[in-house]
């Protein structure tokens, strides 16, 4: 479907900012819709047709009732001897009311033509198609919101509404079926909608009576002063007696003169609370991951206590391992209490996990180089978790038996990450003495490997390939990620 811009610029001479006035309103014209209870459109001639056609380049329904158009009317042409009205409003370039036959269809409406000026001139028209009303006597709501229409309407024609300086229709920003409040010149109440005294009743204002100046009653009137006051529209949220209310004032000018106000309330109380248990409860699985790690790294150092207090290097070295995996479990928690998801970012977590496996290179020389490449991406917490062990028996193996001199080792390890398409590879290769001879992976009795291989082919369901020659030694894991599953946000449970 076109857009309002196109369908101007292809067919009529609106253009620049009088192509923006009309973006605007059609930005804030629900607010019209909704008080008139109408179908409104938004027409503009024909370029070089005077006022003989017109082409309709918005549309909006109430909320408040029903529609009388089902069909999308945008980009339609309508022709002066179809609705002669809308011609006349034109040429006159005045407000003109009468009755009009509905746009395809042989029902008719009644029909208020609203000439649309910008900079003093009238570049486009707004209709109100109502339907023919009963003789029902119209009640209080629909008497002070229609009066509040025809103000608007005047500015319409005036050139004052929409605002200058509007405020493009906020997600969330009150509308007329969430409360209204009508306010005379001296910011005294004259009408408030039904939704609207809940609202106030929710801020513990329950002495309302119409004539009565809002500050009397207690409500803050700042966003109403603001907003009279600079003419254009403001909005705030007001928090009192543990409600949250989104107040939005809508000057109303006559002669560009202050004349009154409409206050929009939305009781968003529920919203907020809602919003706030959601933080809380991100705070709090970030709190339980600060606290498993705190509790990791007591458990590592008690073991190191235990491990310092044993005379069999075996046991020490033991111990030492132990220690390490603990380590290497508690920074994933880490990085977890430092995020608001479920997921690490992989990468981060690497470097840490280095830092642990050089501690235990022996030499002073610092011969011994680890290197990081690429980029692992999101990885959910638990997976996370295994592959930070299984890098840390991978990285240690490389320190423990590719550099088997001791006291002078030179050498490099590479770790190298990279996302695929539902897969995460990972590297871990050095340049020291390869494996033994007649190694078999599956053969191997000792524990870091067969952790490894625990990890990688159980829990997380992946590939290894290990292959290791004179000149050094080739861990190759793939890691299957769902996509989502690693990027996504974790929604707590509604
Ligand atoms: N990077 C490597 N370079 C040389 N040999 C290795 C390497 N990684 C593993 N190995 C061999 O595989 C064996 C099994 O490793 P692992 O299961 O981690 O047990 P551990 O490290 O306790 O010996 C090692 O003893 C070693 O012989
Ligand atoms: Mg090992």
């Amino acid at each position: 479907m076109a857009t309002l811009e196109e369908l101007a610029l292809l067919h009529t001479e609106v253009r620049g900012d009088a192509l923006w006035h009309l973006q605007r309103l059609a930005l804030s014209w629900r607010l019209l819709a909704d008080l008139s209870f109408s179908d409104l459109l938004l027409l503009a001639p024909i370029a070089n047709e005077e006022g003989g056609r017109f082409v309709v380049l918005a549309q909006v329904r109430p909320t408040t009732g029903q529609t009388i158009y089902v069909t999308d009317l945008v980009g339609q042409v309508v022709t002066e001897v179809e609705r002669p009205l809308v011609t006349r409003a034109w040429k006159r370039a005045e407000l003109t009311e009468g009755e009009a036959p509905v746009l395809g269809s042989k029902d008719r409406v009644r029909l208020h033509c609203i000439p649309v000026r910008h900079r003093g001139r009238i570049v486009a028209l707004l209709t109100r198609e109502a339907p023919i009303t009963s003789v029902r006597r119209p009640g209080e709501l629909e008497r002070f919101y229609l009066e509040s229409f025809d103000g608007l309407a005047h500015m319409v024609v005036e050139g004052t509404f929409p605002f200058a300086r509007e405020e493009v229709e906020l997600e969330g920003a009150p509308r007329v079926g969430d409360g209204v409040v009508l306010l005379d010149r001296d910011s005294r109440i004259r009408y408030a909608s039904p939704n609207a005294v809940s609202s106030l009743h929710r801020m513990g204002i329950h002495a309302y009576t119409s004539g009565v100046g809002l500050a009397e009653i207690g409500f803050d009137e700042s966003a109403v002063d603001a907003a009279v006051r600079g003419r254009i529209p403001v909005i705030e949220e007001i928090e009192r007696e543990d409600a949250s209310v989104l107040v939005r004032v809508i000057p109303l000018l006559e002669d560009r003169r202050p004349a009154g106000a409409l206050v929009l309330l939305r009781d968003v109380t529920d919203l907020r609370r809602r919003d706030r248990m959601l933080m809380s409860k991100d705070a709090t699985i970030r709190e339980v991951h600060h606290r498993v790690k705190n509790n990791l790294q007591t458990i590592a150092s008690l073991l190191r206590l235990q491990g310092r207090r044993l005379d069999s290097p075996e046991a020490r070295q033991a111990i030492a391992e132990s220690e390490r995996r603990i380590r290497s479990i508690a920074i994933v928690h880490e990085t977890l209490s430092r995020e608001a998801r479920e997921a690490v970012d992989f990468s981060s977590v690497v470097k840490p996990l280095v830092r642990i496996v050089e501690e235990t290179v022996a030499t002073e020389e610092g011969g011994l180089h680890f290197e990081v490449e690429g980029d692992a991406g999101e990885v959910p917490g638990e997976v996370a978790t295994s592959l930070a062990v299984v890098l840390n028996e991978l990285m240690q193996n490389a320190v423990d038996h590719a550099y088997p001199d001791g006291g002078d080792v030179h050498g490099t390890v590479q770790v190298r990450l990279c996302r695929r398409s539902g897969e995460l590879l990972v590297d871990v290769v050095d340049d020291g003495a390869g494996l033994p001879e007649n190694f078999v992976l599956g053969e191997t009795s000792s524990l870091g490997l067969s952790i490894v291989q625990a990890l990688v082919t159980g829990e997380l369901g992946g590939t290894i390939d290990i292959t290791g020659t004179g000149r050094g030694t080739h861990v190759h894991l793939g890691i299957p990620l769902a996509e989502t599953a690693a990027t996504q946000v974790v929604e707590p449970p509604s």
